[in-house]
C-alpha cells in the first residue's frame, strides 16, 4: 500500500485527514518539508539514529520508526554523536533494561550541550509506565518527545510536532484496540524480516510487566499478514519470523477465528518464501495441530522456542504459567517424537520469590532431561505493579547469583554437546553477512538458528547455500561450501 502513495501529491494546505494511515502520510509529507528547509539552511540533511533496546517485537517497531524517518528524508546514522534526532525504543522487562536508559540519557544530555539542535525521543515499553514518564517530566526536561507502544503508529505526527521545537511533547495511551496497517517500514535485512501477527498479551505471568505495557492481546487479520508477507517476498525476503508474545493463541479473538496452525499452513503456500520461524510459543497453548503443521511443513524451521521459566510445578503455579513440570516434559517428548531433529530452546528465570533449593533442582532436572540447544537464563527482576513484586520470600541476591551460575554452566555444557550433533553433515545456510573478524568468511544461519562461518564473499549474502559442517566450536560451526 504505502509504496503506492505519492507523498508529493499530498496538499499540506488542507487540514490533515482524520483516517489512518492517510493522516500519517500527510504528516510524513509535512516532516519532509521541514527536512528540505533544514537542508537549505544547513547544507545537509538532518541525521537520525534509532536505537533498539528490546526484543524482536521492539526491533520490528524500530523498523517502522526507520521507515517514517527515511520517508521524511532523514539520513540514517548508527553513531549517536553524529545524529540530529535520536530515538530510543526502550524495553522494561527487567530492571537493568530500565537503568540503562537513565544512564544513556545522561550521555545524551551532554551531546545536546554540544549540538543544541539535537532532538531526543523516547518510546517503547518503558514509556508505558506512569512513574517513568513522571520522572522524565520532572528531571529530564531536555527530552523532546515521549510516546508509548499503543500510539507508535502516530510517530510521523508526533515527529512533526517536535521538529524545530524545544517543547517537551508527551503522548502515551493506556491501551488501544486499534491496529493501523500499511505504514512505511525500513528493514534492517533485505532477505529476512519479522512480521507481527499479534500484539499484546493476556497471560499475566505473575512476574511479567509485558501485559501492562503492551496491552491486551490483539491478532492481525490473516489476510493482512499474508499480504504483508507476499509483498516482503516480492521485495527479496526469503525468511520470515512471525512475532507475538504467545503465537499459540493467535486468532482466537478474530471475528472469524483462525488457529496459529492454520495461519502457518497458509503462510507455507506463499511462493518464493523459503523459511518460516515464529516466536514465542507458550507451552500451555501449544496444540497437536501445530505440531503436525510443523512436522508436515517444508518451510517451517526445525526450531521451537519454548520458555520453561521454572522446572518446579510449585513455582510454575505461583508464576501463573498454567502448566506443570510433567506437562512440560511430556510436551517436549511429543514434539521430539513428531519432529526428531528439532532444536528446542528456552527461557529460564532464577530466583522467583519463594524459590527453594529443591525448586531450583527441579529446574536443573528439566534442563538435563530436555537438553536444550540453547537457553536464555535470567535473574528474577522485581517489576513494580506485577503480583510477584508483592510476594514475600524474595530470594537473597547471593543465593540467586550462585544458582544462576550453576544453571548457566549446565546450560552451556549441554548446549555445546547438543550443538555439535551436525558435524560432518551438509546443511542449508542463509548467509547474513561478511564475518566481522575475518573478511574471507561469511556468516549465516542454519534452519535451527545455529551460526555457521565459511569461506565466501559479499555476493553470498541473502542466499541459501549448502554448507558442509566441518567442525563445531561450541555454539557455532566452521564449514565449507559444497
Ligand atoms: N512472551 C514470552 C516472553 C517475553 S519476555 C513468553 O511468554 O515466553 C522474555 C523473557 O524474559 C521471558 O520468557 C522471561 O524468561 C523473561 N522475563 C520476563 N519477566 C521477567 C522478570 N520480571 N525477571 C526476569 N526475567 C523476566
Ligand atoms: Fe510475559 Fe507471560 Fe505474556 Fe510472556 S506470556 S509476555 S512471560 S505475561
Ligand atoms: Fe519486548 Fe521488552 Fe517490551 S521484551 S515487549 S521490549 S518490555
Amino acid at each position: 500500500m504505502y509504496n503506492e502513495i505519492d507523498l508529493n501529491t499530498i496538499d499540506l494546505n488542507q487540514a490533515p485527514p482524520t483516517e489512518e494511515p492517510a493522516r500519517q502520510y500527510y504528516y510524513i509529507a509535512k516532516c519532509r518539508e521541514w527536512v528540505r528547509d533544514y537542508e537549505q539552511k544547513n547544507g545537509r540533511r538532518p541525521r537520525s539514529c534509532v536505537v533498539n533496546m528490546g526484543c524482536q517485537m521492539n526491533a520490528r517497531d524500530s523498523e517502522k520508526l526507520e521507515g517514517v524517518l527515511e520517508q521524511a528524508g532523514y539520513e540514517k546514522t548508527t553513531r549517536e554523536e553524529d545524529a540530529d534526532f535520536i530515538i530510543y525504543n526502550t524495553c522494561t522487562v527487567r530492571e537493568n533494561a530500565n537503568k540503562r536508559v537513565y544512564g544513556r540519557l545522561g550521555y545524551l544530555h551532554s551531546l545536546k550541550k554540544k549540538n543544541p539542535g539535537l532532538e531526543i525521543a523516547l518510546c517503547g515499553c518503558m514509556m508505558q509506565e506512569k512513574q517513568v514518564v513522571d520522572k522524565l517530566k520532572k528531571s529530564y526536561r531536555f527530552v523532546n518527545l515521549v510516546f508509548g507502544t499503543h500510539n507508535i503508529y502516530q510517530f510521523a505526527e508526533l515527529l512533526s510536532r517536535t521538529q524545530g521545537s524545544d517543547r517537551m511533547v508527551v503522548d502515551t495511551w493506556e491501551d488501544t484496540d486499534k491496529i493501523v496497517e500499511n505504514l512505511p517500514v525500513d528493514r534492517k535485512y533485505p532477505f529476512k524480516s519479522g512480521v507481527n501477527i499479534m500484539f499484546g498479551c493476556n497471560n499475566f505471568c505473575s512476574y511479567c510487566i509485558v501485559p501492562y505495557v503492551r496491552g491486551r492481546e490483539k491478532s492481525r487479520r490473516p489476510e493482512e499478514i499474508l499480504d504483508e508477507i507476499r509483498r516482503l517476498v516480492a521485495d527479496g525476503v526469503l525468511e520470515v519470523m512471525l512475532l507475538g508474545q504467545n503465537v499459540n493463541s493467535y486468532g482466537k479473538n478474530l471475528d472469524e477465528p483462525v488457529t496459529f496452525a492454520q495461519l502457518l499452513r497458509r503462510v507455507e503456500q506463499i511462493d518464493g518464501l523459503k523459511r518460516i520461524r515464529f516466536m514465542t510459543s507458550h507451552p500451555k497453548d501449544l496444540s497437536d495441530e501445530l505440531i503436525s503443521a510443523m512436522a508436515e511443513s517444508k518451510k517451517v524451521c526445525r526450531h521451537i522456542h519454548l520458555p520453561l521459566q521454572s522446572g518446579s510445578s510449585r513455582i510454575l503455579q505461583a508464576m501463573n504459567r498454567r502448566y506443570t513440570k510433567e506437562q512440560y516434559l511430556a510436551l517436549t517428548e511429543k514434539i521430539r517424537r513428531a519432529i526428531p531433529d528439532i532444536s528446542i530452546t528456552t527461557d529460564i528465570i532464577v530466583g522467583f520469590p519463594g524459590e527453594t533449593e529443591e525448586d531450583f533442582e527441579e529446574t536443573m532436572d528439566v534442563v538435563r532431561r530436555v537438553r536444550y540447544d540453547s537457553a536464555f537464563t535470567f535473574i528474577y527482576s522485581k517489576r513494580t505493579g506485577t503480583p510477584a513484586a508483592a510476594m514475600e520470600d524474595q530470594v537473597p541476591e547471593d543465593v540467586v547469583k550462585r544458582r544462576f551460575d550453576r544453571l548457566l554452566a549446565l546450560v552451556q555444557e549441554i548446549s555445546r554437546e547438543v550443538s555439535s550433533r551436525y558435524t560432518g553433515q551438509v546443511k542449508e545456510v542463509l548467509v547474513e553477512e561478511v564475518n566481522g573478524q575475518d573478511a574471507a568468511l561469511v556468516t549465516g544461519r542454519m534452519d535451527n538458528n545455529l551460526l555457521v562461518h565459511f569461506p565466501g564473499t559479499a555476493t553470498d549474502i541473502g542466499r541459501i547455500i549448502s554448507v558442509h559442517l566441518d567442525i563445531c566450536k561450541g555454539f557455532y560451526y566452521m564449514g565449507t561450501k559444497v
